[in-house]
């Protein structure tokens, strides 16, 4: 990736319905991440006029879409998403090859598009319940790799996933990392997470982290902490 449009690698996870409380927490961190990461949940409750409220800010904002569906239509979406003047959104790769290279084609080359592969809620056994064959680790590679000959610049991927996927896809491959969690913090609904430092020296190029920064009780002080460690 290129290393002067994120320098600080953070991606503050903004994960409330609630415009107002979403300007404060932004404005609280802005100083101390690298950009913004807004979910479903905020999309759906403030739209496109949020979402312009949020990039107002100034900062470089991934819009977690996961967009899903025939061609055309995440075609569409994209080309629409990509108006709004974020620098980061993604798609299901599951969604298959067509469709990736329509939302490819249809957002441009002025936004990162990335790929969802096996979310990490799922296991083996989820994925054997849906009629995938092979292990969550082959499909996450296998998706990675068929993404990036579809043209997309990367995918969001559990900081244990890096290096199989360094492998098959190379060190250009933007890797978008969640499940972040600084040393001694609570670990919420997150199984196998990693420190920040950690997922960076792994490989990761963005850090997506939520609660520990946005559920603390000196938000911004959490935010300057997590910087400090990367710099270390
Ligand atoms: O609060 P926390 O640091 O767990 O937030 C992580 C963010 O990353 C959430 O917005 C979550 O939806 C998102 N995410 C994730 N795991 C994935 C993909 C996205 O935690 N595999």
């Amino acid at each position: 990736m290129n290393p002067s449009r994120f320098q600080n690698p953070v991606f503050v996870a903004i994960d409330t319905p609630d415009l107002d409380r979403a300007l404060a927490l932004a404005k609280a961190v802005g100083p101390h991440v690298g950009g913004l990461k807004l979910g479903l949940e905020f999309l759906t409750a403030r739209g496109p006029e949020g979402l312009a409220a949020m990039a107002k800010l100034g900062h470089p904002i991934f819009a977690d879409t996961k967009f899903h569906d025939i061609p055309n239509t995440v075609a569409g979406a994209a080309r629409e998403i990509a108006r709004l003047g974020i620098a980061i959104f993604n798609i299901h790769a599951s969604g298959g090859e067509a469709m990736m290279r329509a939302a490819r084609k249809a957002a441009g080359e002025g936004v990162k598009l990335i790929a969802v592969t096996v979310l990490t809620s799922l296991d083996d056994r989820d994925l054997d319940a849906v009629g995938q064959r092979g292990t969550a680790a082959e499909q996450v590679v296998r998706l990675a790799s068929l993404a990036q000959s579809c043209g997309l610049d990367g995918v969001v991927c559990s900081a244990h996933e890096i290096a199989a996927i360094r492998k098959a896809c190379g060190k250009d491959f933007l890797l978008v990392v969640p499940g972040i969690r600084p040393a001694g913090s609570d670990l919420a609904d997150q199984r196998r997470v990693m420190t920040p430092r950690e997922a960076l020296d792994a490989g990761a190029d963005i850090l997506v982290v939520g609660r520990p920064i946005t559920g603390a009780a000196d938000p911004t002080q959490a935010a300057r902490a997590i910087a400090e460690s990367l710099h270390g």
